[in-house]
């Protein structure tokens, strides 16, 4: 908490129970007190103001502190057990060089293009109409787990080519590798590499499939260029696909789950969109901007480097809150405040510069589609009760939201 005496540093507890449940209010504080805030909690740098957040993420001083970085700071004991899963995430998009990181980026830019996602659009559609038709037959849905983790998990299992059946399994472990981004025990990180290990597993018969008999998806994509000889070898492939069954999962199944309870927690805003579906695409940034789905993200300090008259010195490691940045005033006037007509909306949920989303318009036009056959489709919906789980530090997620027609 709050120290009493001004001339030193602030000092802050991320992981209250008040903390997770109310990181918003935390993190206004800390922006208007400190906004470049040294975490001795956190070990690192907590970057509030929208401005910093953006100068940090299009300057490449600061490189990525990937999931490797944090796995090779621990004691040696703990890296020995958690090899597997280190040597699994360097591979992820080239996580350990940017020579890699370039080339993975080319590669998948080629599937990731406006055409493929317009081809896609169809196909979003009837899934969504699958599961809405579903959820009407039963007068009543538990929403996270019945409409919003199903289609994303589809969507991606689609693109990529694997059996959209084995969609709970993939969503299980897509669940289980939330730790591997997070402040997270290493009972947590044990589970992330088994399920890491058995995706991987899985995914391997399936692109010795995709070797055998070429598809239009694209896992074809990466075997077509690893016989290219862009991609190293099989195990690159599996790791990389881990990723985005991982990326285009559970990050847009929370861009779902939020923007529906954003929506009940504006009524207005509710009955604003529904009487004027064309502000679709607003309220779809409005969700993004307001739900602070992204969290933050880490960066490390390459060189000696100066933020907000702060001293960063090389290796520190720096945490750029997104979600904070989103509701920095400066840039959004009303922050806290959902309004599905903002105008200026320049948020950075999908990150910004080297690193930028990949999959960002895909879950964009994800979640037009979906609000845009679920909302006319339930004139009579309300909300009976949400249910929200800690995802520390600083933030919670919806685990259940029970709506009725
Ligand atoms: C609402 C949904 C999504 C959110 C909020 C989101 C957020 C982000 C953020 C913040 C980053 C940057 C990370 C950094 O700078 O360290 C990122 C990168 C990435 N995202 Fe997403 N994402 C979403 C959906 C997706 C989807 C649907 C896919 C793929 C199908 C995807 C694939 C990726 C990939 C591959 C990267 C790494 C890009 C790179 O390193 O060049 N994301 N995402």
């Amino acid at each position: 908490m709050l120290k009493e005496n001004t001339s030193t540093p602030p000092s802050y507890d991320f992981f209250t129970p008040e903390a997770m449940e109310n990181a918003h209010s935390l993190l206004n504080r800390i922006r208007s007190e400190d906004p470049v805030h040294w975490s001795p909690q956190l070990g690192g740098w907590l970057l509030t103001r929208y401005a910093d957040v953006h100068a940090v993420l299009k300057d490449p001083r600061f490189l990525p502190a990937t999931g490797t970085g944090r796995l090779d700071a621990m004691p040696e004991e703990a890296r020995k057990q958690i090899r597997p899963l280190r040597d699994s995430i360097r591979l992820w998009m080239g996580n350990d060089s940017t020579e890699d990181h370039v080339r993975f980026q080319r590669i998948l830019k080629k599937y990731f293009t406006p055409g493929t996602l317009e081809a896609l659009r169809p196909r979003i559609q009837e899934l969504t109409t699958e599961l809405v038709d579903a959820a009407q037959a039963r007068g009543r849905a538990e929403f996270v787990s019945e409409l919003a983790y199903p289609l994303p998990a589809n969507v991606i299992a689609e693109m990529l080519g694997v059996p959209t059946k084995d969609r709970e399994l993939l969503q299980r472990w897509s669940r289980d590798l939330l730790p591997i981004f997070t402040a997270s025990s290493m009972e947590q990180l044990l589970q992330s590499q088994k399920s890491v290990l058995e995706m991987t597993d899985y995914m391997r018969p399936i692109i010795a499939e995709h070797r055998r008999t070429p598809r239009k998806d694209l896992i074809n994509v990466l075997v077509e260029e690893e016989a290219a000889g862009n991609v190293r070898n099989g195990e690159e492939i599996a790791a990389n696909c881990v990723l985005l069954l991982f990326a285009g999962h559970e990050t847009t199944a929370n861009l779902i789950c939020n923007g529906l309870s954003a929506l009940f927690e504006y009524p207005d805003q509710l009955a604003l969109l529904r009487a004027n579906p064309e502000l679709m695409p607003s309220a779809v940034e409005e969700m993004l901007r307001y739900g602070g789905i992204g969290g933050s993200i880490a960066r490390i300090a390459g060189t000696k480097l100066e933020v907000g008259g702060k001293q960063l010195e090389p290796g520190q490691l720096v945490f750029v809150s997104l979600a904070s940045a989103n509701r920095d005033p400066e840039m959004f006037p009303d922050a806290g405040r959902f309004d599905i007509t903002r105008k200026q909306n320049k948020h950075v949920t999908f990150g910004y510069g080297a690193f930028y989303c990949l999959g960002a318009a895909l879950a964009r036009l994800e979640a037009q589609v979906f609000f845009s056959t679920f909302l006319p489709r339930f004139p009579n919906l309300r909300l009976e009760r949400q249910e929200w789980e800690p995802s520390p530090p600083l933030g919670k997620r919806l685990s259940a939201l029970h709506v009725t027609f």
